[in-house]
């Protein structure tokens, strides 16, 4: 059975340039090619899950200019619910400006424009499609307390809300506490933890004090490493692939939507990472955010 998976999240337009290394501050460098692609962590977790099999319905807000209603009419061709998308009219679009480097590791800065006035009350609009769903998924691209206030809502209804956390942020107990399930990689882990993460051991720790926090299960992404599970009480280590990498953008995303597809259709929890990790991987082989996210024919 395929149930309904809501995302909660931003959208923004990627420019980006591909360089042979990351500038230094203050440091001009010239650049390879250009290229503008639709991105930004919940869009992208959005048409991942809906290219990867979801029956996705997606809330966020748009600028009303060109980048806006392109974007919603691309989340409609890829079959997404976009009736929950609003248009801010005081914002531009969130864009996002991203350099790569010749290993496929990136630097992003965010204007976050419209994204940054999604509402309480643009949660409270769509809250049928919260009602009739079984997964809500979310970053922080949007308001943290827009997104508290979704888990909390979620969470009341019997949902399972899953939360990346990113980029890194301060969270509070009380949102932890909603979470069915936080997928952080190594930074935002230690970030939430207070714990520095060197080797499995301290990986396990942080996964343990975000448990003790109130969350039911941590997933901790570890690049080419893979992830590692703690999963009511076990820990379980699940390999990465070896690929080459051209661009890293969007691994995550695609990683988040993959596992939120995988339990939408029932599968355990190490089944859902060890599919991510397989759709991650083809992810990082391609440049760009949407551009490089995988169909479910090419996984299976
Ligand atoms: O996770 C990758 C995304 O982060 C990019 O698409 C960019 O828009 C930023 O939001």
């Amino acid at each position: 059975m395929n149930k309904k998976i809501v995302v909660i999240g931003s959208c923004n337009t990627d420019m980006v340039v591909s360089m042979k290394r990351l500038p230094l501050p203050g440091e001009t460098l010239i650049g390879g090619e250009f290229f503008m692609n639709s991105g930004g962590k919940g869009a992208n977790q959005a048409v991942a899950a809906a290219r990867l099999g979801g029956d996705v319905c997606f809330i966020a807000k748009v600028g009303n200019d060109p980048f806006g209603s392109r974007a919603v009419d691309q989340y409609k061709a890829e079959g997404i619910k976009v009736e929950h998308i609003g248009v801010d009219r005081e914002h531009p679009s969130g864009v996002a400006l991203i350099m790569v480097d010749e290993h496929g590791e990136n630097s992003i800065a965010v204007a976050s424009g419209a994204n940054a006035a999604l509402s309480q009350a643009d949660v409270d609009s769509a809250m049928k499609a919260i009602a009739e769903c079984d997964i809500v998924l979310m970053q922080l691209e949007t308001p943290i307390e827009t997104v508290e206030y979704a888990a909390r809502l979620a969470h009341g209804m019997g949902k399972r809300v899953v939360l990346n956390p990113a980029p890194a942020h301060a969270l509070p107990d009380s949102l932890l506490q909603c979470l069915y399930m936080l997928i952080a990689n190594e930074t935002e882990a230690e970030f939430i933890s207070g714990t520095q993460i060197t080797d499995m051991d301290s990986v396990a720790r942080a996964a343990d004090i975000i448990c003790d926090k109130g969350v039911e299960n941590v997933v901790i992404t570890l690049g080419r490493k893979g992830a590692f599970v703690k999963e009511k009480g076990t820990y379980h280590q699940i390999p990465g692939h070896k690929v080459k990498a051209v661009d890293a953008t969007a691994a995550g995303d695609t990683f988040c939507g993959a596992v939120c597809v995988a339990l939408a259709e029932e599968h355990t929890l190490t089944e859902a990472v060890e599919f991510a990790n397989r759709c991650a991987a083809v992810t990082v082989t391609r440049r760009g955010a949407q551009a490089s996210l995988p169909h479910r024919n090419e996984i299976e």
